[in-house]
């Protein structure tokens, strides 16, 4: 295993609710993880679970409200100047290209921007905008139009370029392919891992999808109301899922396998709300496998062997 990248340990974050005094939406509540150099460790669940709050705050792009979180064993919740030049380091890939690209900045700008804002440009500038586009599949004629002169795909090479125009070793990537087609997704899902392989930087990978998640991540979380439920190896984890969250989560992936079809879980209900979560386990009100002790004692996250953790009082 290689050298721990990013270590997180207990990470809470609550946003105060604008509408109901001193409520708070705890959109995070308490989760720790570790990423080792060149692992991709991805987040999984339905949306609203916290997933891209874990991912701001694990670059303090979010401040968070309590918790520890490590860069290569530095403190960079304790960092104030010496943060700016630790971002290098860390960078976020986002969903939507679009709403990150600054719409008014030709695409050569875009890419050596980066390389600017950290005063490392030194006339060469044009030189590593080639080096980058043709590290993501572009071609340099790209270079003198605007991003709305793009393709979607075209536009989310481009922010992958820009992530990596800095030699990051660390990565956050918040549904980096959600809003592409299917084939677009693959090849943006490709490059990623060819970058990976080529560079060595750790990913935390965010995603919806357990199809996605299964193919780019060594290790998943998945993520109920704030919380991790479970969490190991991906393969063991779809091998065998010990949560019933997880297992209903898996079993409502689209298949061509009839009886897969005939498992399937259907989760009753809708998804509790985070300023007010439920008692005791958070899943107990659309929990098939639901106790009495389940209302009352909130399960704790616990190694079942090697490394494979969840959160259930009558986990299988
Ligand atoms: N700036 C904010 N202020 C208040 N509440 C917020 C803020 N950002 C997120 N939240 C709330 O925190 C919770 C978690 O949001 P988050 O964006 O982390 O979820 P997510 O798992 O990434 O969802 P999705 O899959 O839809 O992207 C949600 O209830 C959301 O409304
Ligand atoms: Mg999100």
């Amino acid at each position: 295993m290689g050298e721990k990248l990013i270590e997180v340990k207990n990470l809470k974050k609550y946003f105060s609710s604008g509408i109901f005094r001193k409520s708070y939406v705890k959109a995070v509540d308490g989760v720790s993880f570790e990423i080792r150099k060149g692992e991709t460790f991805a987040l999984v669940g339905e949306s609203g679970c916290g997933k891209s709050t874990v991912g701001r705050c694990t670059l303090r792009l979010v401040e968070p409200t309590s918790g520890e979180v490590y860069f290569k064993g530095i403190d960079i919740l304790g960092l104030n100047r010496e943060l700016r030049d630790l971002r290098r380091k860390m960078q976020i890939i986002f969903q939507d290209a679009d709403g990150s690209l600054n719409p008014r900045m030709r695409i050569l700008e875009l890419l050596v921007e980066p390389l600017r804002v950290h005063g490392l440009l030194n006339g060469r500038g044009m030189a590593e905008a080639l080096r980058l586009l043709e590290l993501v599949n572009l071609t340099p004629d790209l270079l003198g139009r605007y991003p709305h002169e793009l393709s979607g795909g075209q536009r989310q090479r481009v922010g992958i370029a820009r992530a990596i125009t800095l030699n990051p070793e660390f990565i956050v990537a918040d549904e980096p392919a959600a809003s592409l087609d299917l084939s677009v997704q693959a090849q943006m899902l490709d490059l990623m891992k060819r970058l990976q392989g080529e560079f060595g930087m750790g990913y935390l990978f965010i995603s919806h999808n357990v199809n996605i998640v299964r193919l780019m991540a060594e290790r998943i979380a998945v993520m109920y109301l704030g919380k991790f439920v479970e969490v190991g190896d991906t393969r063991k984890i779809f091998n065998g899922a010990a949560h019933p969250y997880t297992q209903a989560l898996l079993s409502a992936v689209p298949t061509t396998d009839p009886s897969a079809r005939q498992n399937r879980i259907v989760l009753e209900g809708e998804i509790p709300s985070p300023i007010n979560p439920p008692s005791g386990c958070r899943f107990h009100p659309r929990c098939p496998e639901a106790k009495a002790v389940c209302s009352e004692v909130e399960p704790a996250l616990q190694d079942t062997g090697s490394g494979h953790l969840v959160a259930c009082h009558f986990a299988s």
